[in-house]
């Protein structure tokens, strides 16, 4: 029975070193040292054997039990251990693995432009005013003073829609008279932003669609000193102090006097170069004192009030300043374009 006994022991404790994992072992325990397991069941044995050796006997069980016992005990610590290093070594984070880089977006550069301009003209007392891309041939033509049988009315120039009186605006100036509408009889001081549409053969200087940014200031004592003034400083924090301007006699239905403001040449610093066509000055906007007819038309009485506007292009003035040589980049929507600015 002893020898018995030993067998069973040298068995288990082979069975114990095997177990490869703590689920195996569990299995171990409950087959050996559990209730029902093979060093309980010897133990039933206890009366089969003869009387004189059951003293050595008892003696050798309670050891090998309590032997067993142990190296279960140290057996589960170690693979415990080893099963959690194994757990946190599969789930631990690599500092020294390059990070994944999140794709970051950008403003437009119109939008940067955009921005740019509002923050001139914000800081000069000029609110933002916002009116609609579809427009009235009243609104962008007849209020401002277009003469019946202007070309700027003809088909070819104008999106119109269905209905022959609604047209897509051409010019951001038919704001102009809206605003003047919802101000009167207060002074004025906005700038009316948007995107204009004109029919026109896409070339690399000219595209169907644009945005503009119009200027409009209405009161009782405003004079042309104060369009050169204000249009001066503007160019000045635009395109930085050494830039110098200079206006020029033009003509617009809506203004008069009308002036067009050039600022000298970026890239030959007014020497004469192709993109100046050797003038050494490159025109940037359109100006004038409101014609009277127009006060008028927007509830102003012309013999107490005047004002002046002005309307320029973000993507010309994106493009002189960037040295971009094809508008239609603005709105390919081409990343490698985009991503310049
Ligand atoms: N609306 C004119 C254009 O589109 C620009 C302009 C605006 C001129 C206001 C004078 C005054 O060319």
């Amino acid at each position: 029975m002893l020898a018995k006994l030993d067998q069973l022991y040298a068995e288990s404790l082979g069975k114990l070193e095997a177990a490869g994992e703590t689920a195996v072992l569990e299995t171990w325990y409950k087959n050996t040292l559990g209730t029902k397991g093979n060093i309980q069941l010897m133990t039933r044995q206890f009366g089969k054997i003869p009387r004189e050796e059951r003293p050595a006997f008892g003696q050798r069980i309670n050891t090998v039990k309590s032997e067993l016992e142990a190296a279960y005990q140290q057996k589960l610590h170690l693979l415990k251990t080893a099963e959690m290093n194994a757990a946190i070594a599969s789930s631990a984070i690599d500092v020294t693995l390059p990070g994944r880089q999140q794709p970051q977006g950008g403003l437009h550069v119109i939008t940067q432009t955009l921005r740019h301009i509002y923050r001139i003209f914000g800081d000069m007392g000029f609110q933002i005013y916002r009116t609609g891309d579809v427009e009235t041939d009243l609104y962008n033509f007849e209020l401002l003073n277009f003469p019946p049988h202007h070309p700027a009315r003809e088909m070819q120039d104008s999106f119109y829609t269905t209905d022959p009186d609604v047209i897509l605006r051409t010019h951001t100036s038919a704001g102009q008279i809206r605003a003047m509408q919802e101000y009167h009889p207060e002074p004025v001081r906005v700038i009316l932003p948007g995107m204009c549409y004109r029919n026109e053969q896409i070339t690399t200087r000219s595209s169907i669609q644009f945005t503009q940014v119009e200027g409009l200031a209405v009161g009782t004592n405003i004079t042309f000193s104060d369009l050169k003034g204000t249009l001066t400083e503007f160019a000045r924090r635009l395109f930085g102090a050494d830039r110098e301007t200079r206006f020029r006699a033009s003509y617009f239905p809506f203004t008069e006097p009308s002036a067009e403001m050039d600022v000298t040449c970026f890239l030959c610093d007014g020497k004469g170069c192709q993109v100046c066509k050797q003038t050494g000055w490159l025109e940037i906007l359109g100006s004038g004192m409101v014609h009277p007819t127009v006060l008028r038309n927007g509830g102003y009485d012309p013999d107490v009030y005047t004002g002046f506007a002005f309307g320029m292009g973000p993507e010309r003035i994106a493009m002189l300043k960037y040295g971009i040589n094809d508008i239609r980049q603005f709105w390919n929507n081409d990343l490698r374009f985009l991503k310049q600015f």
